[in-house]
C-alpha cells in the first residue's frame, strides 16, 4: 500500500502575511557575481551601462524584490568612496576578504540604477569592520539625501540628481566571525552598531536597520552574541540577521534533506532569544528577523582552495546544483514561510554565478540552475497569507534528526483570497506518497495547476549545453474529491499545487 500524508487546513486559520521581501537575494563583490555576472561591458548583450540584458531578464523572471549589496565578507574592508565618481579615476584595490583584485568599476550608483531596472530594492550593508560611524552616515547621506550638503551634492556631481532612497541597511556583516576583517566581540560590536544606528537614522529617519546576529547556528558564541548585541541595540534596530548554509558534505541524502529541520530549530531559538531581551527590557517592541544569507553551499568548497590569489573576477563559489539541492531550496522556502510571522526579509545567497540560481559564461550564455525553479515558484505564488496547518506525515530518522516528516508543506492564500497554493516536497528516496489536503471549503475549489520538479536522477544538473535537464512540468496528478485534494507525490519531488475558488 502506498504511503499517505495528510494536511489539514482552514482558510480562517492564518499565521501571517508574507512580506514580499522574503523573496530577496544577494549580490556580493565576489568571484563572478558582479564582473562577468551581471556586468560585462564587452558582452554582445550588454546595455549602455555595461550590464548584461540577458542576465537582467532572468533576474526579473526569478522575481527578487530586494537585493543585498555589496557584501558579505567583502564589505568589511570596503571603502564605498572607491566605487563612486568617474570610473577611470577609481582605484584598483586588493580585496582582502576573497584575496582578489577589485577594480571598482561597479559601485553604489551603478548597482542602485541596475537594481531599479530589474525591479528590486537595494539592501545596503555598511562597513563596520575596518571603518565605522563616519563612513556609514556619510553613505546614507550620499545615497538618500536630496541635495544641499557635501555628500549629497557629490552624488549629484557624479550624475545622479535623484537620491536612491535606500530603505534597508545592514550594520556590517557577520561581525561575530573570526574570518571577518575587523571581527569584534559582541560587546564591541553591540556598542558600535548602536552608535552607527543612531547616526545613520539622524541622517535619514525613514531607514530600516538590520543588526548582525550569528554567522551560523554552530558558532560557539551563539546565542550569547544575540543577547549582548540586542541588549545594546534592541530599541535602535528593526531586524536581527540570520545566516545559514547547508550542504551534502557527508554524501548522505537523507541527512541533507533533513537539514532544514535544523534551520527551523535555529529560527525558533533566535525568536526566543529576541523575546528574552524583549521581556528583559519590558518593551512591547517585537524584533523581526532578516534571514539575509541562506542557501545550499558545498559543491565548490574544494576547488575554491586552488584559485590563484589576486586575480580579477575568478570563478569562486560556483556550485553546480542538482535536483537534491533544488529540493532542499524548496524545503528551505517552506521553512521560511512557516516563520512568516517573524521572518520579514530573507535573501537567497547569492543571485548570479556565486552559489547562485543564475549562471553565466563570460562572452557566452546564461542559464537557470535547478534551484532557480522552487525559488521562482514561491516568489510568484507565495505572496499572500501563510495558513496555520496541521501536517501528518510518515517520518524517518537521519543522523542528527529523528522523526523527520517525509512530506513537508506550506500553504499560502492569495491576497484576493481566491487562490490557495500548496508548496510541498516528498523527501522519500524510494516511494511515492499520496498527499491529502483536507479543508473546510474544498467543495468550492478546483485545481488550476499542479507543477512538479522531478527527475529519475537526483544528481541531474543543468548546464549551458543542457539547460533543460531539470525543469518543472505541469502534469502533476491531483484531483479534488468532495472535501479534499488528493495529490500524488513521486519520490524526491517538489510540488506547487494551485487551486482557485470556482
Ligand atoms: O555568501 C558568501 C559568504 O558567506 C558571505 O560573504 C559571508 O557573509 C558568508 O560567510
Amino acid at each position: 500500500m502506498s504511503m499517505k500524508a495528510q494536511l489539514y487546513l482552514d482558510t480562517s486559520y492564518r499565521l501571517a502575511k508574507v512580506d514580499k521581501r522574503m523573496f530577496g537575494a544577494f549580490i556580493e563583490h565576489l568571484g563572478r557575481g558582479i564582473y562577468t555576472g551581471i556586468y560585462e561591458p564587452e558582452h554582445p548583450l550588454a546595455d549602455q551601462d555595461g550590464f548584461r540584458r540577458d542576465v537582467a531578464e532572468l533576474v526579473r523572471e526569478l522575481g527578487v524584490p530586494v537585493i543585498r549589496y555589496p557584501g558579505g565578507n567583502f564589505v568589511s574592508a570596503y571603502n564605498w568612496e572607491d566605487g563612486v565618481g568617474p570610473v577611470e579615476k577609481r582605484p584598483t584595490k586588493l580585496d582582502l576578504a576573497w584575496r582578489v583584485i577589485e577594480t571598482n568599476q561597479v559601485g553604489t550608483n551603478e548597482f542602485a540604477s541596475w537594481a531599479r531596472r530589474v525591479g528590486s530594492e537595494v539592501m545596503m550593508a555598511v562597513n563596520l569592520g575596518t571603518r565605522g560611524i563616519d563612513a556609514a552616515m556619510n553613505l546614507v547621506e550620499y545615497a538618500n539625501h536630496r541635495g544641499g550638503s557635501y555628500w549629497s551634492d557629490l552624488r549629484r556631481e557624479h550624475g545622479y540628481a535623484e537620491p536612491h532612497g535606500i530603505k534597508m541597511w545592514c550594520l556590517g556583516n557577520e561581525m561575530d566571525g573570526p574570518w571577518q576583517i575587523g571581527h569584534k566581540t559582541a560587546e564591541e560590536y553591540g556598542r558600535l552598531a548602536a552608535e552607527a544606528a543612531r547616526a545613520m537614522r539622524k541622517v535619514d529617519p525613514a531607514i530600516e536597520l538590520v543588526v548582525c546576529g550569528s554567522s551560523h547556528r554552530d558558532m560557539p558564541t551563539f546565542p550569547e552574541w544575540e543577547v549582548t548585541v540586542l541588549d545594546h541595540t534592541y530599541d535602535l534596530v528593526d531586524y536581527i540577521s540570520m545566516h545559514q548554509y547547508v550542504g551534502n558534505r557527508e554524501n548522505d541524502l537523507g541527512y541533507f534533506l533533513a537539514q532544514t529541520e535544523g534551520v527551523d530549530q535555529y529560527i525558533r531559538s533566535v525568536k526566543a532569544t529576541c523575546d528574552y531581551i524583549k521581556a528583559k527590557k519590558r518593551t512591547a517592541k517585537v524584533m523581526n528577523i532578516s534571514f539575509d544569507e541562506w542557501n545550499v553551499w558545498y559543491h565548490s568548497n574544494e576547488t575554491d582552495r586552488y584559485v590563484e590569489p589576486w586575480s580579477f573576477a575568478p570563478p569562486l563559489l560556483e556550485d553546480v546544483y542538482n535536483l537534491a539541492d533544488a529540493l532542499v531550496v524548496g524545503l528551505y522556502l517552506i521553512t521560511l514561510l512557516k516563520h512568516a510571522d517573524r521572518v520579514k526579509i530573507a535573501c537567497m545567497a547569492q543571485l548570479v554565478n556565486v552559489i547562485a540560481p543564475i549562471m553565466t559564461r563570460k562572452g557566452g550564455g546564461v542559464w537557470r540552475q535547478t534551484t532557480f525553479y522552487p525559488f521562482h515558484h514561491v516568489s510568484r505564488y507565495g505572496r499572500g497569507t501563510v495558513l496555520q496547518t496541521i501536517l501528518d506525515s510518515p517520518t524517518y530518522d537521519s543522523r542528527e534528526y529523528t522523526d523527520v516528516k517525509l512530506v513537508n508543506a506550506a500553504v499560502v492564500l492569495s491576497d484576493d483570497e481566491t487562490e490557495l497554493t500548496v508548496f510541498a516536497v516528498n523527501r522519500d528516496q524510494e516511494s511515492d506518497i499520496t498527499l491529502e489536503c483536507c479543508f473546510s471549503s474544498a467543495g468550492g475549489m478546483e485545481v488550476i495547476e499542479h507543477i512538479v520538479l522531478e527527475n529519475g536522477d537526483v544528481m541531474a544538473t543543468n548546464t549551458e549545453e543542457h539547460p533543460d535537464k531539470v525543469v518543472p512540468h505541469s502534469q502533476g496528478r491531483s484531483v479534488m474529491k468532495s472535501d479534499r485534494l488528493v495529490a500524488e507525490m513521486p519520490a524526491l519531488s517538489w510540488h506547487v499545487i494551485r487551486m482557485k475558488r470556482r
